[in-house]
């Protein structure tokens, strides 16, 4: 035995007595703060248990086993009491305080945070549930999309600004495919008629094409990603009137019965003759403010019968059959139905912003 070795009955009886102390103190304790303290200065790691502990180190294995059984035993002991007494204790804090505090009624209560679908979706959802009203069926396509279904096919000449870098996506392969993101629904038109075209009684088309598109622009009033609805309708007669019965149609279920819808010429590739759509001013009822700039007017939707070349570049014969389209941009819809200002506020993802623009209940 070293000199430092200590005497096993001695350092035992030394933490049967520090328990006694301990047992004492705790008993005695006011505050579960106070057993906490207590906790530290026997149980801590530089507490008291631990420094006559240390003592182990040196002792011979015999010793070892004696303090250390006493020990864990010194250990558990102080532990139950403690966690005892702390919750002892605790409890009748916890009462005092009920006993002590006055229900405030004029705080907030909690409720349960529901969410809801974007506005964009909400505007998105309504207008294809009032298409389906009219007769047409939805239909979707890819938003990465072959250049010759974006441009060719619906008859953008190869110099048209249209295709240029400033305005299209191009979307690299290893395919080297000419690949573009979708600048308009309108691709989703030529993707229908390829597919009919070989059918026997493929007549009459009646579909729209909801979804994502993407332009090189980013503004107050565009964004690089925005949502279109494409309408296409095929069949042997359909003309001018029919397009313009549907949209009237459209746009009266869609902001209100007196909304006036008037065509204005106008060119786009795919379609002859070609329209822009304006419907009559939401804000002002026509009469002309500060949004529609005086006019009475805004503009919503671009419209038209389909072009010959649309058709035959899709395999179909122009002389055959006449279709009309139309292609409207449902961020612009959403601003006007519900008053937004700056087209980016629906992209930001502000909490305040979205539910103030929410149109019902949670679960639409
Ligand atoms: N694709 C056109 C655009 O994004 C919108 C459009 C205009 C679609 C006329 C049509 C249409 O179907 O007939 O600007």
């Amino acid at each position: 035995m070293s000199s430092k070795a200590p005497d096993s009955d001695n350092v035992c009886k030394d933490l049967e007595s520090m328990l006694a102390l301990a047992k004492e103190k705790i008993h005695s304790a006011k505050s579960s703060d106070e057993v906490e303290q207590l906790r530290v200065e026997f149980l801590g790691k530089k507490g008291k248990v631990s420094a006559l502990l240390s003592i182990l180190r040196d002792a011979t294995p015999e010793d070892r086993k004696k303090i250390g059984a006493t020990g864990n035993k010194v250990k558990i002991n102080l532990e139950t009491g403690i966690s005892r007494k702390k919750l002892e204790l605790e409890k009748d804090e916890l009462n005092k305080k009920l006993e002590n505090d006055e229900l405030d009624s004029s705080l907030p209560g909690l409720t349960n945070a529901f969410g809801r679908p974007h506005p964009v979706r909400q505007i998105m959802r309504e207008a294809c549930q009032i298409l389906e009203r009219a007769g047409l069926k939805s239909v979707y396509g890819p938003e990465v999309e072959y250049e010759d279904y974006c441009f060719d096919r619906l008859n953008f000449k190869p110099g048209h600004a249209a295709r240029d870098m400033q305005a299209t996506f191009f979307v690299k392969n290893a395919q080297a495919e000419s690949l573009v993101l979708r600048t308009h629904t309108s691709p989703v038109q030529v993707r229908v008629l390829l597919d009919l075209a070989k059918k026997e009684f493929p007549l009459p088309i009646r579909m729209f094409a909801p979804g994502r598109v993407y332009r090189v622009d980013d503004d107050a009033t565009h964004s690089p990603m925005f949502h279109q609805i494409e309408g296409l309708v095929v069949d042997k007669t359909s003309g001018m009137g029919d397009l313009k019965a549907h949209l009237d149609y459209f746009f009266r279920q869609f902001f209100s019965q007196s909304t006036k819808v008037r065509f204005r010429p106008s060119y786009f590739p795919f379609t002859e003759p070609s329209a822009e759509v304006d419907i009559s001013c939401v804000f002002c009822d026509g009469k002309g403010c500060r949004v529609c700039k005086s006019s009475g007017w805004l503009e919503v939707a671009g419209a038209g019968l389909v072009h010959p070349e649309v058709f035959k570049a899709c395999g179909w014969d122009p002389e055959a059959v006449g279709g009309w389209a139309f292609g409207m941009g449902i961020e612009r819809l959403a601003m006007l139905k519900l008053r937004v200002p700056d087209l980016r506020s629906f992209f930001e993802n502000r909490l305040s912003f979205l539910r103030a623009t929410s149109l019902g209940s949670p679960s639409r």
